[in-house]
């Protein structure tokens, strides 16, 4: 999750490294280490937990050195364990790595080096990468790295070096960012500005497919045809606490603009062209086929995926699916067999009443499944099977990218079970793993979208109360509209689904009274359609959501968000966008502490 480096003349590489470290750690992390060259050896200390106990391991170490690595992971295979902590080594100790990303076929690559005599320790995908270098390196670590990457599939940045060279740092990059520091007599590298700002703010961006190679003096940069590319420097003027946030006013713009690349980082090693593989799924075929009815249990924005999950698998899997509070399905003495799944979304996967429905499911014979982010968490412990969204640590309390991850995680299991239980023709799964691909870049276009966002979000300037409403798949996405609305602007806000509109909403509406329409194409398009119009003739001020190409629709709008075109079941992902946008930037112009909301807390662990 946190990588840092350093080559240069001073003799406290290990405190460099570990300050860089503790520059990360607002991140979010479940271990560390650090790797440096020492008299011609490299020595690696790592730690699980917080940083103070990787300093309890290295404060009596003579670390002293010019070169060295440093890591907090987040982790994504293996639990947390110091095992699975990096720096990872060579088989012989030459060389050492950190890497963040994901490699997706690293248990092909790790079987075939396993035949040629390396030996593993830990149950990650980045210790392949450090043993296909050994496996390449023939006195030149730049051209055995160079060698080794196209072999990668999947995400990385790394930075690795090898006793043998003492004088060589080097970086590379494809998915996951990567930064090299350039200093005076000395060079850095970093995930993130924060690492290195106390040190220079000369930095130079990589990007994906270059290598680097660092001396102290000077950095040379590459494709991966070895070919010298020449790049600007660029002089960062963030404070830190603007770096932390990536340049961006908040963790929650951040989370939200990331949103593109954790729709890829959920898919990536589990979705291929037709099937799918999930590692963490341990039950039999057999007992998967058993499955007659499924269950969903979590808590406030979770729950909201969970809504949409259950459009998801009972469209294409016709497998009745009944989605619950955790707080309700706990104490309801609930009705459930041993044929039963029973799944629990998570973020955290620690909300005290989620853990407790999954305690309760299997005490009643249940096989559960947990969708979660954080790799390790107790409901990873304690359920029969984990799907891991990979959305990387989310910090701004009103949850975006892990809700978006979620849904991401809920098309990937209906496709898991669609195959499994013979439901789904291959035909059916590749082209759902098709419009899935294309999300990405359709999220991405909506975030460019922003500024028109912004100037819609005026809107709410003087109003106290306002409604969401959508239909089918998407009358979840306007519970989620509602809820990220009220926790961060104080607005109040009701979601409903948009036939609901005359049994008792309808009486809200005034002129000062603004409602979201989800109104993109779908099969009940018209039916939300007759609900705005419903609202326009009343005087409400009505915002719609409306897929690009439908002119219509303004005029009966007062604002229109145009989102690009998609297929129905996958439009969810695609609509909640604007949405977390627009309450982003209703709360900012309120001036409230979007990241920190009064009273809410990201993890809730007591009942
Ligand atoms: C808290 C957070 C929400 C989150 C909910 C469930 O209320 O503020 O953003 O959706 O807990 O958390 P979980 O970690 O179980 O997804």
């Amino acid at each position: 999750c946190g990588i840092v480096g350093y080559i240069g003349e001073r003799k406290e590489v290990k405190s460099i490294l570990f300050n860089g470290l503790s520059k990360l750690e607002y991140r979010g992390y479940d271990s560390a280490g650090i790797s440096i060259l020492k008299n011609g050896n490299i020595i690696t200390k790592k730690a699980v937990g917080k940083l103070v106990n990787l300093e309890k391991e290295i404060i009596n170490t003579d670390m002293k050195g010019f070169l060295g690595i440093g890591h907090t992971r987040w982790a994504t295979h293996g639990k947390p364990s110091v095992e699975n902590s990096h720096p990872h080594l060579s088989t012989n100790n030459d060389i050492t790595l950190v890497h963040n990303g994901i490699i997706e076929n690293y248990d092909i690559l790790k079987a075939a080096l396993i035949k040629k005599g390396h030996k593993f320790l830990s149950q990650t995908d980045t210790e392949v990468i450090v043993h296909l270098i050994e496996d390449a390196y023939e006195g030149d670590i730049f051209e055995a790295v160079k060698k080794i990457l196209p072999l990668l599939d999947g995400a990385y940045a790394i930075g690795v070096f090898t006793k043998n060279e003492p004088n060589k740092l080097i970086a590379a990059r494809k998915g996951s960012p990567l930064v090299i520091g350039v200093g005076k007599n000395e060079n850095f590298i970093a995930s993130d500005i924060p690492a290195i700002l106390e040190h220079t703010k000369d930095a130079i961006f990589l990007n994906d497919g270059e290598i680097a190679i660092l001396t102290k003096n000077s950095v040379e940069i590459f494709d991966l045809n070895g070919d010298k590319t020449e790049k600007n420097i660029k002089h960062i003027e963030w404070s830190l606490e603007a770096a932390e946030k990536g340049g961006y006013d908040h963790f929650m713009i951040k989370e939200i603009h990331e949103q593109d690349r954790v729709i890829n980082d959920t898919l990536r090693g589990k979705v291929f062209e037709d099937n799918v593989k999930i590692d963490e799924i341990t039950m039999s075929d057999e007992e998967l086929q058993n499955i007659h009815k499924i269950h969903i249990v979590a808590c406030g924005t979770s729950w909201h995926a969970g809504l949409v999950g259950k459009y998801i698998l009972e469209q294409e899997l016709r497998i009745p699916v009944e989605v619950e509070v955790a707080s309700e399905f706990r104490y309801k003495n609930p009705i459930i067999s041993n044929k039963d799944l029973v799944i629990l979304i998570s973020q955290s996967g620690e909300t005290a009443d989620t853990l407790a429905g999954l305690r309760e499911a299997k005490s009643k014979g249940a096989k559960t499944l947990g969708i979660l982010n954080v790799v390790g968490s107790t409901i990873s412990r304690e359920a029969d099977g984990t799907i891991y969204t990979n959305a990387g640590p989310e910090i701004g309390v009103a949850s975006t990218k892990a809700f978006v991850s979620q849904l991401i995680a809920l098309y990937i299991l209906m496709l898991f079970l669609g195959e499994k239980k013979n439901i789904l023709s291959k035909e059916r799964r590749k082209y759902i793993i098709s419009e899935l691909k294309l999300l990405s870049k359709k999220v991405k276009t909506i975030l460019n979208n922003e500024k028109n966002i912004e100037k819609i979000a005026k809107l709410f300037e003087n109003v106290n109360s306002t409604m969401f409403i959508g239909r089918n798949i998407n009358a979840p996405i306007a519970l989620e509209g509602a809820l990220k609305l009220k926790e961060i602007s104080y607005i109040h806000a009701e979601g409903y689904p948009s036939g609901e509109l005359k049994h008792g909403p309808i009486a809200l509406i005034h002129e000062n009274f603004p409602t979201v329409a989800i109104a993109t194409k779908s099969h009940t398009y018209e039916k939300v359609k007759n609900n705005v119009e419903e609202i326009k003739a009343r005087s409400g001020t009505i915002i719609t959501i409306a897929s690009e190409g439908d002119e219509k629709i303004q005029d009966i709008s007062d604002a229109v968000l145009y989102v690009p075109d998609t297929e129905e079941l996958f439009s969810p992902v695609i609509n909640v966008i604007p949405l977390q946008i627009l309450s982003y930037y209703v709360a900012k112009s309120r001036g409230l502490d979007v990241d920190k909301p009064r009273n809410l807390a990201k993890s809730v662990t007591v009942e």
